[in-house]
């Protein structure tokens, strides 16, 4: 590993990029504005797009007739540090420990963007240009549901056209095993508001004459799902494409043991979910309901007697093909307001969204990319749907007409989202290997 690129890796991790938070966007600000000028020094021509939201870098080497154009997708946001207390060193102050580093955003989405760059940039000083044709787009916004990308890709649809999009934002299935995704779930948010007494109240003096929001809520909650970790909102599974079978045995064939894995990366007791499906698919290929958030009344030390005058949760619903978020949305919205406890009233707010997206893993492109991962890992490629989302995913097909190709370098215990989020150099070296191996077999 090159000191330059570490510094660069450094550099980019520095800023708080932390698109959800308004107190950070001149950061934002400041992160695209380096990206602009990181790019335009590896020799590519790179433009700082404003939109009403954070901007957007583009970045394109020179194109030429005749070749293949490639579009590598990546984000400069990053999801909120906290807690910040559960960190063992800021978070934006990288460090390196056994050869990992350290900070928020290493791995989501920092470290696996930079690692196309570099691998970009170590093209053009080899060998003067690039294989084929390149774009850049790398968003502030993903973390945030991607609201002005579409505009973008619509708004330059021709200037875009392309056969192909990359993207490395996703996870390898293990340390040293080369994974290629074709499938995200979809996500679709919505949050919840109940309503009580017009005031917190004393609750001796009101309790038991006036409902507690509370505990409707808590009772509405827990209406989403049976004992069998089924969401019991009905037609809720209704569109749902089954698995294949193919699916079923590839993934069960997969060199990783993965409720072993899960228990021990997340800590928890047990593993838990709908019956019925194994942990894979559980992940992958069903559908579920979450509660990400929920507050009201006291929260403080001591107890307080008060009967709070509302309470709120936020949920998101993972969805899978072919469901639509829309539907999804609507139904849950009828069932929680026919399940809505006596004495209070029920608000709900529509959140960000974004499809599903399901490719076939069995394409010329697709087998183009397992073959450059084999080539950069030098080992058996595993191929996999994924639990998260990448909203514009579906939008590149949508607009732009064209496939992705999910090229992961995340580990399974990399902390995305989490305290102490660190990424392994060594991905980052087979990150710029595997960019090289990838537009030499996407060119041809
Ligand atoms: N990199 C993730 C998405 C991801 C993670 C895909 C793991 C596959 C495996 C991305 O940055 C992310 O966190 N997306 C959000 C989207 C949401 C905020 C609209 C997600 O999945 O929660
Ligand atoms: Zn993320």
């Amino acid at each position: 590993m090159r000191a330059s690129h570490l510094e660069d890796f450094y550099t980019f991790l520095r800023f708080p990029s932390v698109s959800t938070d308004a107190d950070y966007s001149e950061k934002l600000n400041e992160c695209a504005h380096w990206l602009v000028k990181k790019l335009n020094d590896v020799g590519l021509t790179a433009q700082l797009v404003p939109t009403p939201g954070h901007p957007i870098v583009w970045a394109r080497n020179k194109h030429q007739k005749g070749r293949r154009t490639v579009l590598i997708y990546g984000h400069y946001d990053v999801q909120p540090p906290d807690p910040l207390e559960l960190w063992e060193s800021p978070p934006f102050e990288p460090v390196l420990k056994d050869g990992y580093v350290f900070a928020r955003g290493a791995t989501d989405n920092k470290g696996q963007i930079l690692s196309h760059i570099l691998g970009v940039q170590e093209t053009i000083e080899q060998q003067g240009d690039l294989p084929v044709n390149l774009h850049f787009v790398i968003e502030g916004e993903e973390e945030i549901g991607s609201g002005n990308l579409g505009n973008f890709l619509s708004q330059n649809r021709e200037a875009l056209k392309c056969d192909v999009v990359v993207v490395s934002d996703t996870g390898m299935i293990a340390r040293g095993v080369p994974t290629l995704g074709y499938g995200l779930r979809g996500i679709t948010a919505l949050e919840v508001k109940v309503t009580g007494p017009k005031i917190d109240l004393h609750s001796g003096v009101f309790g038991g004459a006036v409902a507690n929001p509370v505990t409707a809520l808590a009772r509405l909650l827990a209406t989403l799902h049976d004992r069998d970790g089924h969401v019991a909102i009905p037609g809720f599974y209704e569109q749902v494409k089954p698995l294949e079978d193919w699916e079923r045995e590839a993934w069960k064939k997969l060199p990783i043991d993965a409720d072993k894995e899960i228990l021990k990366e997340t800590g928890a007791p047990s593993l838990f979910g709908e019956a019925g499906y194994s942990t894979l698919e559980r992940l992958w290929g069903r559908p579920t309901a979450e509660i990400n958030g929920i507050g009201g009344g006291y929260q403080g030390m001591g107890t307080k007697t008060v009967i709070a005058s509302h309470a709120m949760a936020k949920l998101t619903f993972r969805l899978v093909p072919n469901q639509k978020g829309e539907e999804i949305l609507d139904l849950a919205k009828q069932h929680l307001r026919k399940n809505l406890p006596p004495g209070v009233t029920l608000e709900l707010t529509d959140g960000h969204s974004g499809p599903w997206y399901l490719t076939d893993p069995h394409s010329a492109q697709s087998q183009a990319a397992q073959r450059a991962l084999r080539k950069a890992f030098n080992a058996d490629v595993a191929v996999i749907r994924e639990g998260g989302s990448i909203p514009i995913v579906s939008e590149f097909r949508n607009i732009l007409g064209v496939e992705t190709l999910l090229l992961g370098l995340a580990l399974p215990d990399c902390r995305a989202h989490s305290p102490n989020e660190n990424f392994p150099l060594e991905n980052l070296d087979a990150g710029i290997r595997m960019n090289k191996a990838v537009l030499q077999e996407l060119a041809a």
